[in-house]
């Protein structure tokens, strides 16, 4: 897969907290359960490349389990290109959970290319998912200093929305690549943000490209 250099203009790598969704007309984050039923080619093309500019890439524990993540390896053109940047070879993944119900046999923490971080407000002790990632005891705001402290300044968010209402309500979202999907999923499916509602927070506007029948959108934060 070649990278679109066009489309990497038009998501350059940015610092701050940046998060990705497809969403439908709607406002469905999911169809079935899943977000696969909103992507297209184009909005794939836009994960990938926002996956190949990040230092590390953030998800929580429900859309790591439901989507059922894979190792979060890059082919070789999108490696060069991070070391030709002067990045490591691949982001490091981290993942947010309360509950720990991670299975350390997971593919995605066994096999990740760089040892998984995990956050998590309360101190479990021993578990059996250290043997496969880092622990951080931490809340979302203090996880993202962290990481920021230790050189990940360039920080993807893939959802899910419970996570993503946890990171408005904390206000630490610095951009949205969001795309609009061309479909009506109808009542009862998952809005992108869930949790308890917060004061609004300004977006402007980058840009907003037609790519068939759908819309990819950039809003970074507006200044206070
Ligand atoms: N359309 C899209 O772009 C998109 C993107 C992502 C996901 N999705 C969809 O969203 C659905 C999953 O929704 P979800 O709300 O369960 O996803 P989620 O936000 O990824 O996961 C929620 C879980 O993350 C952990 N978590 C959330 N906030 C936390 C915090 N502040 N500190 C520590 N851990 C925290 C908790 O894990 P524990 O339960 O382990 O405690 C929580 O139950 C799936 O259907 C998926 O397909 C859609």
């Amino acid at each position: 897969m070649t990278i679109d250099e066009e489309l990497l203009r038009r998501y350059p790598r940015t610092e701050g907290l940046r998060v990705n969704f497809v969403t439908s007309l709607d406002g469905a984050a999911a169809v079935d359960g899943l977000s696969a039923g909103l992507s297209s080619a184009a909005d794939k093309q836009v994960f990938r490349l926002l996956r190949m500019t990040c230092d590390a890439l953030l998800v929580g524990a429900g859309t790591f389990r439901d989507e059922e993540y894979r190792p979060l390896t890059l082919d070789a053109e999108r490696r060069s290109w991070r070391l030709a940047c002067g990045l490591s070879a691949y982001p490091r993944l981290v993942v947010f959970t309360r509950s720990l119900a991670l299975d350390p046999g997971h593919r995605a923490l066994r096999e990740a290319p760089v040892r998984p971080l995990i956050v998590t407000p309360v101190d479990p002790g021993a578990h059996p998912v250290r043997e496969v990632a880092d622990l951080l005891v931490a809340d979302l705001a203090e996880a993202i200093a962290r990481l920021r402290a230790d050189g990940s300044t360039h920080l993807l968010c893939e959802g899910g929305p419970t996570l993503l209402g946890a990171l408005t309500s904390a206000d630490l979202v610095d951009e949205l690549c969001l795309t609009l999907s061309p479909v009506l999923a109808g009542p009862g499916a998952t809005r992108m943000s869930v949790g308890a509602s917060h004061s609004p927070r300004a977006m402007r506007l980058i840009h907003a490209i037609p790519a068939d029948q759908a819309l990819l959108l950039r809003y970074s934060r507006a200044h206070d």
